[in-house]
């Protein structure tokens, strides 16, 4: 798996690449993590990347000249071009795990009032990660980049992500570490009674309980089990 990432700033992705468990999964080679100035493309003689916006506007636009040479330079057949924009599919994570089966993955950042319309022609697809408007898609691309990498195998262990939130659909269930009394609130006992059918049990209704208070909307389209139909009502009378 290749992650390359194409960036007016590279220097950007120094403290990502360096720190933690990104920087242990390019050590270890489970992800190849490049990233391109594609400023070094240009034909420009001043090594512009950038111009004014056509009918006027404030702001200047990425040029298509030296994306798409870029692009052109470093694409293969498995490649899948990503283009960073507010205007793209919003990330979640089915998408995360949808993406972690590419080969090739080539991250495009715009800057400035971001692309020239026709650079679209070039992508297979478009990513937000939410509806607001950053600087540039740097941010962006880390945030995606962390979120594949950490789903590759052997970076962290699969049960430490099999229960985070939104891999089964809900968020995850509250969790807690030493000490047992923190200022008098407690870890729950069920959690401490190493009854490991307890445990999931209470895992599970916790997790629903999160989801339908903070994010009721995961459940909409959810096909509830018995067993979640049974704790979900549960919940709610507990609610009233
Ligand atoms: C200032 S933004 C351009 C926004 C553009 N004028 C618009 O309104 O759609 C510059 C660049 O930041 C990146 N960017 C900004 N917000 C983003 C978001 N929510 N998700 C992904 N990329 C984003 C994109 O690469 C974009 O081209």
């Amino acid at each position: 798996m290749k992650i390359s990432v194409l960036t007016l700033f590279p220097e950007f992705f120094d403290s990502f690449t360096s720190t933690s468990i990104i920087k242990r999964a390019i050590e270890q080679e489970r992800v190849t993590f490049e990233c391109i100035d594609f400023r070094a493309y240009t034909k420009d003689k001043h090594n512009n990347v950038d111009d004014t916006i056509c009918g006027g506007g404030a702001g200047m636009l990425l040029a298509c000249q030296p994306i798409v040479d870029c692009l052109r330079a470093i694409k293969t057949d498995s490649s899948v071009v990503v283009m960073m924009s507010p205007q793209g599919e919003t990330l979640q994570q089915a998408k995360v795990r949808e993406m972690i089966s590419y080969d090739h993955i080539i991250l495009l950042c715009g800057h400035y009032e971001g692309f020239d319309e026709r650079i679209r022609d070039y992508v297979d697809m478009e990513i937000s990660i939410g509806d607001y408007v950053l600087t540039g898609g740097e941010v962006a691309a880390l945030t995606l980049s962390d979120a594949l990498i950490r789903l590759y195998d052997g970076v962290i262990a699969k049960q430490s992500h099999e229960d985070d939130s939104f891999e089964n659909g809900l968020l995850e269930y509250p969790q807690y570490t030493r000490p047992i009394d923190f200022e008098g609130k407690k870890v729950p006992d069920v959690l401490l009674s190493g009854h490991h059918e307890n445990i999931r049990q209470w895992r599970l209704k916790e997790s629903l309980r999160k989801t339908y208070l903070r994010r009721k909307d995961l459940l909409v389209n959810r096909q509830l089990t018995k067993e979640e139909s049974k704790f979900l009502i549960e919940i709610k009378n507990e609610d009233n």
